[in-house]
């Protein structure tokens, strides 16, 4: 057994035969309907919404992304930052019109936004045509809610609250085929002290190794190519589990899927970054060379701070180690720039990282003020403007070092996954090297997504490279 609590098959039985009942009652009315799902946030939210998309599907939902032509719109929201819950909101407002227009459309909000109690109570009040609203720890309820709200003509609303469960054999729906994201555990316990995410999404809880082994063979037998696992801090992978199993083994039975070519993982916290699993990314051959590993802060002041139980000198040598063992592979990391109390040296201290690591690329942040957060009420919060100079100096002096590290890939040949075709542009077409670059090449309708090519690089920017192909 689990200690994670396990959401018991008979109550994921019972949703199943609700979605039936759903199906039946689109059936009835002889329609199709149509869903369109926004996602916000990160790949844990995309992976939820494959989940949401999976049991719609199993309702006799399509998909669209149109809301004209919507029966369902519903917004899957990220509670990281403020900037992307204005736009929830925003573009939820803007909806209203619709919903005067269209009577039986339904609008729904979920997801790490709603878990947070003042918003669902802001939602209920004052956006009165949002009729469904569920938290993260609903999600496997999503044909109840489904069914209520449309034989009931009511809105529901699912907030409760939970330390969290784990709900197996939700029906996925995936994008695309080629490359797939797996959870590997939800939730986190490390209360850093600016982060919403644990209130939210409640304590971590590790799925059992063989269902995630299970599940990645079955996408390996459909097709799929690359695995990317996925967690909050896959590095205690296990930690609240009764299985003796760490990440790093986690990683060596991946290994094994015949099928799949390549495996990434994130994110990893630099606490928990253990030697035996750099030993596991070294002897896995199909562990790319890439390592995701935020470090938020240079200031080992501000760490503390932060509670994120590192100093900048083990970052450092943690960088150190890795490189000495899996060679001079692709860092990315996260960074908040303006957490409170941060001054110009300790924000020079996160310039000096970047100088010192030469990150890949790096996602960084405006501080971001979350209510409930240790942080929301520390003193010494910063003015925008000083936090803007300095994410606009961060931003300059990245952007230099991706351009330089890109320059070393000119005229090399790389192994590609091809993913299909560019975005920008039909004739271009698009994948990564081992270590995530993305590179566009043209190939005279000569390749197909899932086809693993050789390319010479012909051109290098900051974001991305352009290659050709080696026949
Ligand atoms: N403000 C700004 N950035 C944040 N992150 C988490 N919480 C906040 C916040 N309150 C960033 C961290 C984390 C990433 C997913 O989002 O850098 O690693
Ligand atoms: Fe948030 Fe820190 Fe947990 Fe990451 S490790 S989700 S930043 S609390």
């Amino acid at each position: 057994m689990n200690k994670s609590r396990i959401i018991p098959p008979e109550e994921l039985k019972k949703q199943k035969e609700i979605a039936d009942e759903v199906l039946s009652y689109w059936k009835q009315k002889g329609k199709k309907p149509l869903a369109h799902i926004i996602t916000y946030g990160c790949q844990q939210n995309e992976n939820d919404s494959e989940r949401i998309k999976g049991m719609l599907d199993k309702m006799g939902y399509g998909f669209t992304e149109e809301n004209e032509e919507a029966d369902l719109i519903l917004f899957n929201t990220c509670a990281v930052r403020e900037g992307a819950e204005m736009r929830v909101l925003g573009n939820v407002g803007a909806l209203k019109h619709l919903k005067a227009k269209k009577p039986d459309l339904l609008i729904g909000i979920c997801g790490c936004m709603m878990q947070q109690e003042h918003m669902s109570k802001q939602v209920k009040s004052k956006y009165k045509h949002v009729s469904i609203v569920f938290g993260t720890h609903a999600l496997y309820r999503l044909p109840e809610i489904m069914l209520e709200a449309l034989s009931d003509n009511k809105r529901v609303f699912s907030t409760e609250n939970s330390i969290g469960a784990i709900a197996e054999d939700i029906p996925v729906y995936r994008e695309g085929d080629i490359k797939a994201w797996v959870s590997v555990m939800y939730g986190c316990n490390n209360f850093c002290t600016y982060c919403i995410v644990p209130y939210v999404r409640g304590r971590e809880r590790s799925r059992r190794p063989e269902k995630i082994i299970e599940e990645i063979k079955e996408l390996a037998q459909k097709g799929v190519k690359e695995i990317s696992l996925l967690g909050q801090n896959v590095n205690s992978y296990g930690n609240d589990a009764d299985f003796n199993m760490d990440f790093a083994d986690l990683l060596r039975e991946v290994n094994k899927i015949d099928g799949i070519r390549r495996i990434r993982f994130m994110t990893s916290h630099p606490k928990d970054m253990t030697d035996r699993l750099i030993d596991a990314m070294a002897e896995c051959d199909k562990v790319m060379p890439q390592l995701h590993l935020p470090f938020q802060a240079g200031s080992s002041r501000v760490l503390e701070k932060m509670n994120r139980r590192y100093t900048k000198e083990q970052y450092l040598s943690l960088v150190d180690k890795v490189r000495a063992k899996l060679g001079n592979i692709s860092m990315t990391s996260d960074i908040i720039v303006g957490f409170p109390g941060e001054t110009e040296e300790d924000f020079k201290e996160t310039l000096d990282v970047l100088e010192k690591v030469r990150f890949d690329s790096v996602y960084s942040f405006i501080y971001s003020k979350r209510s409930g957060t240790p942080a929301a009420t520390m003193p010494d919060q910063i003015p925008e403007d000083v936090q803007h100079e300095r994410f606009d100096r961060l931003l300059e002096l990245q952007n230099k070092i991706s351009r330089e590290i890109n320059e070393d890939y000119f005229e090399k040949t790389y192994e590609l996954l091809v993913e299909g075709k560019s975005k920008t542009d039909e004739n271009v077409m698009t994948g990564r090297t081992p270590e995530g670059k993305i590179v566009n090449f043209n190939d005279d309708g000569k390749c197909r997504a899932g086809d693993f090519v050789n390319i010479k690089i012909t051109k290098v920017g900051t974001w991305s490279l352009t290659g050709e192909l080696v026949l």
